[in-house]
């Protein structure tokens, strides 16, 4: 996509203009022509402004499209934003290719302009390269955007959507196409692309590294385990150094504590943390920030075999705690813990792990918030800014709880991978918690339920989410400032 500023001078075919209910009764000043087809539309009350609303209207030359933002108390920059998608989208699919966005009017939201160029870069975006395309396939055409709030916060902007699908991209890929190592060669093309540094652990390396608890969770795949530690370094010396670690399960089975079929279905997606963590190194190298930002993905393909791993099993993780096994579909947290302990060593002011952690922070938070975990204030408190900011939206949950750290004790080892059903997310985080040296400022984000979307909204597409990219980026942006 290519977005620029409007000079009356270009023409485009489809004409994009946002609206909230007031503006409907007061209109903004439009050029020429358009200002009375405007006023003629919303004097007839063909168009009222009313949230969600999108209308096309077919013109001698071209379409003009008018998008509803609804009450102005309750519009919100994250409302402008899926509503500018929605507008481009329908635009590209109605055989637009040349799109004017008319928002000025909207000045007043901060971001505004950045918003434009992440609803320009998503807008595009479906995961159908294995539809194959017949007769009645209608390509995305629309490949220019002139507005007349553009400036460089817009380039800014796509830089985020770029991040975000380049995530998407590869947590929609089916298990049968990626497995751990295909995330390591990944990870190294874009190492490659950007002048970062890839690290990848094989399956001789994670034994002699003594990372028991990974190598476990891959031990019943044809597929073996990696972890993947991307490297990136600012020109100018950092202030802060980060590590963001991403849960890489390319297929969860359960293991051999099988899930029922309707629950292992869409288990490709658990794999989101770690295709997150791709697309926030991307960012963070495409935009230049200025910390220095370890991503680590922890990779592993959950399966039953003859030589999966087994619930009583006791093994040794990273930092030589023992783990007794309970429940080998609690896998998530046992690829995290050796990950977290690699990253700990490096020593960073502040960890962030992503992942698609438990059933049960999807029970609590419903589908369109995360939950939210962390040892330290102060990193929630900017975390949380950044949500604001980005629209998605978390929950902070306890990372404290006497009975459930009581029970997490094994009567044989040192800890038990799972625990009762109650409080099944405050018990997977106080797991992690054990693997996070003390002195690290640590954030867990459990983006199961969010990471997916079955139908497409707003900066959605039906699929992968992206789902805590941007407001990692946003996090690690504002760091410097
Ligand atoms: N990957 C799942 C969690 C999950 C559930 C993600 C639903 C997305 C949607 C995880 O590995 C898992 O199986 N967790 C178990 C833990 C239990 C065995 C303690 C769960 O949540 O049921
Ligand atoms: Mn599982
Ligand atoms: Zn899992």
């Amino acid at each position: 996509m290519r977005i620029s500023s409007r000079d009356n001078t270009q023409s485009a075919d489809s004409v994009l203009v946002l609206l909230r209910e007031e503006d409907c009764q007061n209109l903004p000043p439009f050029d020429g022509e358009l200002a009375g087809i405007l006023s003629a539309l919303v004097s007839r009350k063909d168009f009222t402004g009313k949230k969600g609303s999108l209308i096309r209207v077919p013109l001698v030359e071209g379409c003009l499209y008018l998008a509803g933002l609804g009450k102005k108390e309750k519009c919100t920059l994250s409302a402008i934003r899926d509503s500018l998608t929605q507008g481009l989208r329908s635009i590209g699919r109605n055989r637009g290719h040349v799109a004017e966005v008319l928002i000025s009017h909207l000045n007043e939201y901060d971001g505004l302009s950045f918003a434009l160029g992440e609803a320009g870069g998503l807008c595009g975006y479906t995961f159908d390269k294995y539809k194959t395309k017949g007769n009645d396939y209608e390509p995305f055409t629309l490949t220019e955007i002139f507005s007349d709030v553009f400036d460089d916060d817009t380039l800014t902007g796509m830089k985020f959507a770029d991040a975000q699908i380049f995530s998407r991209e590869i947590a929609n890929e089916p298990g049968c196409s990626v497995w751990p190592e295909t995330m390591a060669v990944k990870a190294r093309e874009l190492a490659d692309e950007y002048g970062m540094t890839c690290e990848v652990w094989d399956e001789t390396r994670l034994k002699a590294e003594g990372m028991g608890a990974i190598l476990a969770v891959g031990s019943g795949s044809k597929n073996p385990p990696r972890l993947i530690h991307l490297t990136y370094k600012p020109k100018v010396t950092p202030s802060k150094k980060v590590a963001v670690v991403g849960k890489g399960i390319t297929f969860d089975s359960g293991g051999l504590d099988i899930k029922p079929s309707s629950f292992m279905l869409t288990m490709k997606g658990d794999k989101t943390g770690a295709c997150n963590v791709l697309g926030i190194m991307k960012g963070v190298a495409e935009l230049g920030l200025n910390a220095e930002v370890h991503g680590f993905l922890t990779c592993a393909e959950n399966m039953p075999s003859g030589s999966a791993f087994r619930p009583d099993d006791i093994i040794t993780a990273r930092n030589g705690k023992t783990i007794e096994i309970d429940n080998t579909d609690a896998e998530g947290r046992l690829v995290l813990a050796d990950a977290l302990s690699v990253a700990s060593e490096l020593k960073p002011d502040v960890i962030i792990d992503m992942a698609t952690l438990t059933g049960a922070c999807v029970v609590a938070l419903g589908k369109s918030r995360a939950g939210l975990f962390a040892n330290d204030d102060g990193l929630v408190g900017k975390i949380l800014e950044a949500s604001s900011r980005t629209g998605e939206s978390f929950w902070r949950l306890p990372l404290e709880d006497d009975e459930i750290a009581e029970s997490m004790k094994s009567p044989f080892a040192d800890l038990v991978n799972s625990g009762e059903r109650y409080g099944g997310a405050i018990y997977a985080a106080l797991f992690l918690k054990e693997f996070v040296a003390d002195g690290i400022a640590w954030a867990h984000m459990d983006i199961a339920g969010v990471d997916f979307r079955d139908k497409e909204k707003g900066v959605y597409a039906k699929g992968a989410t992206a789902f805590g990219v941007r407001t990692c980026l946003e996090y690690i942006k504002e760091l410097q400032a």
